[in-house]
């Protein structure tokens, strides 16, 4: 037995098993590709790879052929695509199952002095095989500028994936992406050994699939019209997407389509009102949020009109999954239409739950027909669901967890882990890393149902041309996160890897961002004033800062930030951080007001939620402000609650003006309080009231903004000050979630 020795490998995801011999194999010109049948596709998908990065042209021959040395052999024991449902029909049900579920994943390479051998059950393990080989040569060849003859370590690895399903969610609805973007995403999916691409093609703000039966939903459901009046949109035609769903099967990558219903649905209404159930006519969205004009669930023609549509979606798609989407379905519509309530009526269902169960799966049972099952966004448990769908759990892990104790498939997605459409200050690369899709709770047996997870690129605020800064590095912690097991993860080593792919990523056509927020910022309190640090979280980031009184648009004075920044006034600062060739895209803005509370005792009385801490138990004392977005961490927030809160200023102070302020987005149930009251006392048991606010704003005034609840010329000497936000209630009838209970944020008690 030779010696081995186990070096770090610079491969992402990392491999299984790895030794490393003390001899070479060198590739050279002559080097000859060898593969058996089954794995032919592979050979030839090698060989054009070596061409482009070397500009040679490489041989391939039948395995019969193989040369005694300086070969690259590949052997599989059969092709993933020959087993079809349809040619697996004569085995029994359990078998069958086994089969389509079998890891296709798993491959051996034994690089020897003679040559490469690849070895796998399946083609998809010699092509992950392949993919390990390109990550192993140097970042010349991905830059197409390869120098041979190039020597190799010997090296033997055992290598498979953990989980089956291990995708990408693209939403090319809210913002669209070209047909060579894609494409492109699909060979560094495949670069990451990932396997499926979840192609989100319908909604609110665009229908993105052509459909010969209905050309008004590309028509008319493409295109919206935005706020300065200009159109917006585009879609695929049915060659671009058969092309596309052809590329990534060459690359092994599952195209599965999501169709939405029987919520998202604007654009379809928009282009044949008749669906909603009240058959007004309404635009193509050009707002964010979710919207109660959705699929009527008592009309027949809703039901002709999807499985026409999932018809044409069958044929374009080999997916053995189509994903019916499910998720945020406001129910509002169905509780006020004569057909919806008959149709409840009828079919003796308890309520609007069980009518949206019946309409999925009516739309399940379509599926089925064509030989399909669907996946659907974790709401779709509410009332039952088939019992062959697979559920897609994002609003944590907990209907994941409770799909899987059912006996249903789940594919992991929880917002905390895998929404990479929140910015680093939510998600960064280290918590992609750490994510285990498995809960504690799961037995073996049905932890063996989580068949992996997809990371979310939503794209309401991500143009294409920010969507790599995105999805790139957060998504190779995912891929490292869906092949190996949590034990052998190691996030410092991991990290050091990602650093080797950086060159790689740009190899590939993709201009990555940070791996996390390159700044850190933190505001003490010195003597009246804010001190104000601006770390760089990577040695060589520069970082540059301006300054600007608040209320002002940001100074147009650029600084080169040195130490910390002392600001005795409502300041907005405004920072950049770059890193060569990288700018960091989400904006780090801070608006900051020294005040007589801040970092004074307070005390709450309720638990903010843990999505919306402000920064943690002293965020509404800070001194920092927050702004047009509720979740830049500075905004604190409680769901059908209200907001009671008590500071002591330590000694009896002489207050003029008191002001909170208040975070209001009817689309996201964010509502102004109906009142805050303000409490002052010197001795923390007596109260006096100062007087009560309210609100200026419409509750049903659109966008997202705030507004101060100020209270002036208060002249009371007090050593307490108490406030009270009286919670808006639930959702008002004319909003697209009525009942359902209004958040308060809130981000600061500024004691003036
Ligand atoms: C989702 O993020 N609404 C699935
Ligand atoms: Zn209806």
């Amino acid at each position: 037995m030779p010696t081995f020795m186990t070096a770090q490998l610079n491969v992402i995801p990392q491999p299984d098993q790895w030794n490393v011999g003390k001899s070479q194999f060198v590739l050279t010109e002559q080097t000859v590709i060898a593969a058996n049948r089954a794995a032919k596709g592979e050979a030839d998908f090698l060989a054009q790879w070596l061409f482009e990065a070397c500009g040679k042209t490489f041989q391939v021959v039948d395995m019969s052929a193989m040369p005694a040395e300086n070969f690259i052999a590949l052997s599989a024991s059969k092709k993933g695509s020959d087993l079809t449902e349809e040619s697996l029909k004569s085995l029994p049900d359990s078998l069958r199952k086994r089969a389509l579920q079998a890891d296709r994943s798993r491959y051996r390479m034994n690089i020897t002095p003679k040559g490469i051998l690849i070895n796998a059950e399946f083609d998809e393990g010699v092509f992950y095989g392949i993919q390990t080989i390109r990550q192993l040569l140097p970042v010349e060849a991905e830059q197409k500028k390869l120098k041979l003859p190039l020597q190799l370590s010997t090296m033997l690895i055992q290598d498979g994936a953990k989980f089956t399903h291990r995708g990408l969610l693209l939403d090319c609805c809210r913002h669209f992406m070209s047909v060579e973007f894609i494409k492109n995403y699909i060979d560094v999916l495949a670069y990451y050994k990932m396997n499926v691409l979840h192609w989100h093609l319908t909604e609110d703000q665009g229908w993105r699939i052509q459909i010969d039966k209905y050309p008004l939903l590309t028509e008319v459901g493409a295109w919206r019209t935005e706020k300065d009046g200009t159109k917006y949109g585009g879609f695929y035609t049915k060659d671009q997407i058969k092309e596309i769903v052809a590329y990534a099967a060459s690359r092994h990558i599952t195209v599965i389509p999501e169709i939405e219903l029987p919520g998202h649905s604007s654009a379809a209404i928009a282009a044949y009102p008749a669906l909603s159930c009240t058959q007004e006519s309404i635009h193509v969205e050009n707002e964010w949020g979710v919207f109660k004009d959705i699929y009527c669930a008592g009309d027949e023609y809703t039901f002709e009109f999807l499985e026409n549509v999932l018809s044409e979606v069958c044929e374009l798609f080999p997916s053995p999954y189509i994903h019916i989407g499910g998720d945020e379905a406001p129910k509002f519509r169905w509780e006020q239409c004569e057909k919806c309530q008959r149709r409840l009526r009828q079919e003796k269902l308890k309520d609007e739950a069980e009518l949206q169960t019946y309409f999925i799966e009516r739309i399940a049972t379509f599926l089925q027909s064509k030989g399909k099952r669907i996946i659907g966004w974790d709401e779709i448990l509410e009332g039952g669901i088939p019992a062959d769908a697979m559920i897609q759990s994002w609003r944590g892990m907990e209907g994941g967890e409770q799909a899987a104790k059912a006996g249903h498939n789940v594919i992991m997605s929880p917002t905390s882990h895998c929404y990479f459409d929140y910015g680093l200050s939510s998600t960064d690369m280290e918590e992609v890393y750490n994510f285990n899709p498995i809960p504690a709770s799961l037995s073996i047996a049905e932890s063996s149902h989580i068949r992996g997870g997809e990371c979310n690129m939503w794209t309401e605020h991500v143009p294409q041309e920010t969507v790599d800064s995105k999805v790139f590095p957060r998504l190779l912690a995912l891929s490292e996160v869906l092949w190996t097991y949590p034990e052998q993860r190691n996030y410092s080593a991991f990290n050091k890897r990602v650093e080797g792919h950086y060159a790689r990523l740009r190899a590939l056509g993709i201009s990555p961002g940070f791996p996390k927020v390159p700044v850190k910022m933190t505001a003490t309190r010195k003597e009246n004033a804010l001190q104000v640090e601006l770390k760089p979280a990577f040695e060589q980031v520069e970082v540059t800062f301006s300054l600007a009184p608040m209320g002002n648009r940001p100074g147009d004075k650029i600084l080169k930030y040195t130490g910390p920044i002392l600001l005795d006034r409502p300041t907005l600062l405004m920072a950049e951080a770059t890193l060569s060739d990288m700018r960091y895209t989400e904006p780090m803005m801070w608006w900051f007001e020294p005040h007589m509370a801040m970092d004074d005792s307070l005390q709450l009385f309720y638990e903010p939620s843990p999505w919306y801490t402000g920064g943690g138990a002293k965020a509404l004392v800070d001194g920092r402000l927050g702004s047009n977005n509720f979740r830049d961490g500075a905004w604190q927030a409680v769901q059908g609650k209200d907001m009671d809160a008590l500071i002591d200023l330590g000694t009896s102070t002489e207050i003029h003006e008191l002001e909170t302020r208040w975070f209001m987005y009817g689309n996201a149930w964010i509502f102004l309080p109906k009142s805050v009251e303000y409490f002052v006392s010197e001795n923390g048991k007596d109260w006096k009231s100062a007087g009560r606010v309210e609100g200026k704003t419409d509750e049903k005034a659109p966008g997202e903004f705030f507004e101060p609840f100020v209270l002036k010329r208060i002249n009371e000497k007090a050593r307490y000050v108490k406030m009270i936000a009286t919670n808006h209630g639930v959702c008002p009838e004319w909003h697209d979630a009525p009942g359902e209970p209004s958040w308060l944020f809130c981000d600061e008690i500024i004691v003036r």
